[in-house]
């Protein structure tokens, strides 16, 4: 059967005129995988009524962002239809706040079990090395953001998932414009992070013309949180400063006073992906959007904290790695597509976003005294 026959309309739309006629796609040549997609990817879709939640799971899921999301999403779609995964041993108010999976995104099979097992219908991808990390293990960067990226596209696909990708300012490099930068334009990244980002775009995108694959991927920007620690990343200095500002009221900077670069709070972030997530499909004029709040530099930062804490004691000590990657990155992203086609709109500002930082920390503080 002609595979044009076989795929969604949108789908043939955007495949090239190459006369292929293939009605199974072979993914991966070994015989022994079942791993055969077909051409519509619905072989194996499991209908569900559009009243019903999506049951969620979430990979990577005890990083910075995870654990917020989780929560953002029990509160919406009830706490039992949302799966937290990870290759680590989670703490106990995770672990009793609702499901918890082990679940390695390099094991395909044990993937395949828990998507079929709990009947999921949204995969939110959040399993990655950040650019730091990922510069100081380039071997495991690239098994667990591009093969891992593999098997979550795959499996998305067979079971026809809505699929959520976060990318990065990362995404981008030195020959992309700066300030600002817009959604579409050249990807040249110099870390293995961004070069994973470009690729997981670009194969969603793929997934989606080739296979009708509801691929979804926001660019967030560097996200600062109050109660999860960031994992190794070049914005990290942005939560840092809060913590060692109340812990020791000195901050040393490892990246120069001056080096501008997208930031947004976490509840933003959280609040995008899910309304990314719920956005109806033809409201999507692409998959993979920008999505900006605020913009400022370790100098800009520390001058709001000091109007929280004047006594605080900031010192620059650069982190070469670091400031070369902060270097080849957007100052500010264009995120005007997002705002036109879902209605993406942020809430915190620099001010506010520093306040509700000093207003979490302090209670937290204030309640670990009392106990
Ligand atoms: N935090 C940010 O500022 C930021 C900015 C842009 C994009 N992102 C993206 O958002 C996502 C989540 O970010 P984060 O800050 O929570 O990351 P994080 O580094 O804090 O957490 C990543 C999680 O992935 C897990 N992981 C590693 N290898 C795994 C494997 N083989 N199988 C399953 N899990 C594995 C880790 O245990 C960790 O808990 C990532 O994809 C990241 O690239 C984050």
């Amino acid at each position: 059967m002609p595979v044009a026959r076989l795929l969604p309309r949108a789908a043939v739309r955007a495949l090239p005129s190459c006369g292929c006629r293939a009605s199974v796609v072979p993914l991966r040549p070994q015989s022994t995988s079942p791993r055969q997609l077909p051409a519509d990817a619905s072989f194996h879709s499991v209908s569900f009524s559009d009243s019903e939640h999506p049951r969620v799971l979430i990979t990577g899921g005890l990083g910075q962002l995870g654990v917020g999301l989780a929560k953002l999403l029990r509160k919406r779609f009830g706490k039992d239809n949302v799966i937290l995964s990870d290759i680590r041993k989670p703490p106990d108010h995770v672990f009793s706040s609702g499901p918890f999976i082990y679940s390695d995104i390099l094991d395909y099979k044990n993937l395949r079990e828990i998507v079929v097992n709990n009947r999921i219908t949204w995969l939110i991808h959040y399993s990655a090395l950040l650019s730091a990390v990922g510069e100081a293990n380039v071997p495991l960067a690239r098994a667990v953001n591009i093969t891992g990226l593999h098997n979550i596209l795959d499996i998305a696909a067979e079971h026809s998932l809505r699929l959520f990708v976060p990318s990065t300012i990362g995404a981008f490099g030195p020959t992309s414009p700066r300030n600002p930068t817009p959604d579409l334009c050249i990807q040249r990244p110099r870390t293995i992070y961004g070069v994973s980002k470009v690729h997981a775009e670009l194969m969603g995108e793929y997934y989606h013309y080739r296979y009708g694959l509801d691929f979804r991927c926001l660019r967030y920007p560097g996200i600062i949180s109050a109660d999860s620690q960031p994992g190794g990343g070049t914005t990290d200095y942005a939560v840092q400063i809060f913590h060692d500002a109340i812990k020791s009221g000195k901050f040393q900077c490892n990246l120069r006073p001056d080096t501008r670069l997208p930031m947004m709070y976490l509840d933003d972030c959280l609040k995008a992906t899910l309304d990314v997530m719920e956005a109806p499909a033809e409201a999507l004029t692409m998959r993979t959007y920008n999505i900006n709040a605020l913009s400022f530099t370790p100098e800009e930062l520390a001058q709001e904290v000091l109007k929280h804490m004047p006594e605080l004691q900031v010192t620059y000590n650069v982190d070469s790695v670091r400031q070369a990657i902060a270097d080849s990155w957007p100052m500010n992203f264009d995120d005007s597509n997002a705002r036109r086609d879902w209605g993406w709109k942020h809430d915190f500002d620099l001010p506010e976003m520093v306040t509700a930082m000093f207003n979490f920390l302090s209670s937290e503080a204030r309640a670990a005294r009392a106990n």
